[in-house]
């Protein structure tokens, strides 16, 4: 099933939905988004040259920021509803050095990820999931928050006004950052008084340098990400820099991320830094519960309900760090990391070893997800969405 979502305003001058042309004068680019970027951009500088193949190696795209044509924004005030946004150029923003955000972290993020098939068709992958984890989160942090229906639409404007940089299939994908931030000047600790939500996007190939080889995970015992009653389980962008430092730490000894521990008894797994994790003992797949400090990843969700279908026993439990010792295999899920195996965990010096082959679990519920995004697997559940 193709869920296909039209978004607000954007199908005008004579544009027909789905009449998507894959290959114009050697660039990819579809008559609706041409059409639409013309009226959306007009007052923005919409430049011809945003017809043409940009200059970028898709066989060696990794997760860096590479900068793309257009964003979105759309402000608010702070009793009142996000109502018409607009793209524009992307480029820097403006903001008073007194803004929430930059004096006290008021802000949350997102990823999602626009994919391209080979009939050229573009495809986004639950992006619902990601606009309710966002009002989730912008209840906890005092925000108001743009509605589902907005914050895809923004993320579908986004993505097909970057269409050309969206990677030919199987190649990668252009992940697609939504932004919600206290963005008005505030002294005292307080919500801030004026809020923007904005989504860009860059394309982007393998999370982790190593590319698709396993990862050498490091359990921190000093460091936590999250604590209970604090802000772990939403999109917090205040959860990623305390990880920085146990993240180059880790990698400075060769490693490929972290492990975090619960921090209460220092005792159960929690996450790794950008990712969920998985462990698998027979036919029983664990994840740790949503308790508070676990983000709940899209990925994640998706990847368990895939095991369920496959006949595995799904579990969201409190998961001892001992259990990783006669674990058969473990896993990463993300939106940016995708389903990345785990080859060993290093914890209090001793070094875990997981088998790896062709064979292993973790490839197989990663192929099903992908077939599920190309089209070549029934998306009996409606996860996937074409824009274009
Ligand atoms: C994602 O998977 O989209 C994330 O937000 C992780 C981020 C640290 C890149």
């Amino acid at each position: 099933m193709i869920q296909r979502i039209m978004s607000l305003g954007i199908l005008r001058r004579g544009s027909v939905p789905g009449s998507y042309i894959p290959k114009i004068g050697g660039c990819y680019f579809g008559t609706q988004a041409a059409s639409y970027l013309q009226d959306a951009c007009e007052s923005s500088n919409y430049s011809p040259m945003d017809h043409e193949n940009p200059d970028v190696d898709w066989n060696n795209l990794g997760f860096g920021l590479m900068q793309t044509d257009y964003m979105y924004m759309m402000k608010c005030g702070k009793d009142e509803e996000f109502k018409q946004g607009q793209m524009s150029r992307y480029g820097s923003i403006e903001l008073s050095p007194s803004a929430g955000v930059l004096n006290y972290g008021q802000g949350l993020f997102e990823g999602t990820k626009a994919y391209r098939r080979e009939d050229g068709g573009v495809f986004l992958f639950r992006p619902q999931e990601n606009a309710l984890r966002m009002q989730n989160g912008a209840q906890r942090l005092c925000m108001p928050s743009p509605s589902v229906h907005q914050f895809v639409d923004a993320v579908k404007q986004t993505a097909l006004a970057n269409s050309r940089w969206i990677p030919p299939p199987g190649k990668g994908s252009l992940y697609v950052r939504p932004l919600l931030i206290g963005s008005g000047p505030i002294l005292g600790l307080a919500p801030a008084s004026e809020y923007t939500f904005l989504v860009y996007a860059s394309p982007v190939g393998n999370y982790f340098k190593e590319g698709t080889a396993p990862l050498n995970l490091y359990v921190e015992e000093e460091f936590h990400r999250a604590t209970r009653g604090g802000a772990g389980g939403v999109k917090s962008i205040s959860n990623y820099a305390p990880v920085l430092k146990a993240i180059s730490r880790a990698r400075d000894r060769g490693f490929s991320d972290v492990l975090y521990l619960d921090s209460v008894n220092k005792r159960n797994i929690e996450e790794v830094s950008s990712c969920n994790i998985f462990i698998l003992k027979g036919n029983v797949l664990s994840t740790p519960a949503i308790n508070g400090t676990i983000l709940e990843g899209v990925t994640r969700k998706s990847i368990m309900d895939i095991a369920s279908d496959l006949g595995y026993q799904v579990e969201e439990s409190c998961i001892p760090i001992e259990e990783l010792i006669d674990a058969d295999e473990v896993f990463c899920t993300g939106t940016a990391v995708g389903v990345a195996p785990v080859g060993s965990i290093t914890y209090k010096g001793n070094r875990i070893e997981y088998r790896m082959n062709t064979q292993i679990v973790s490839q197989k519920l990663s192929s099903r997800l992908i077939g599920i995004l190309r089209g070549v697997i029934e998306d009996k559940r409606g996860w996937v969405v074409q824009i274009d």
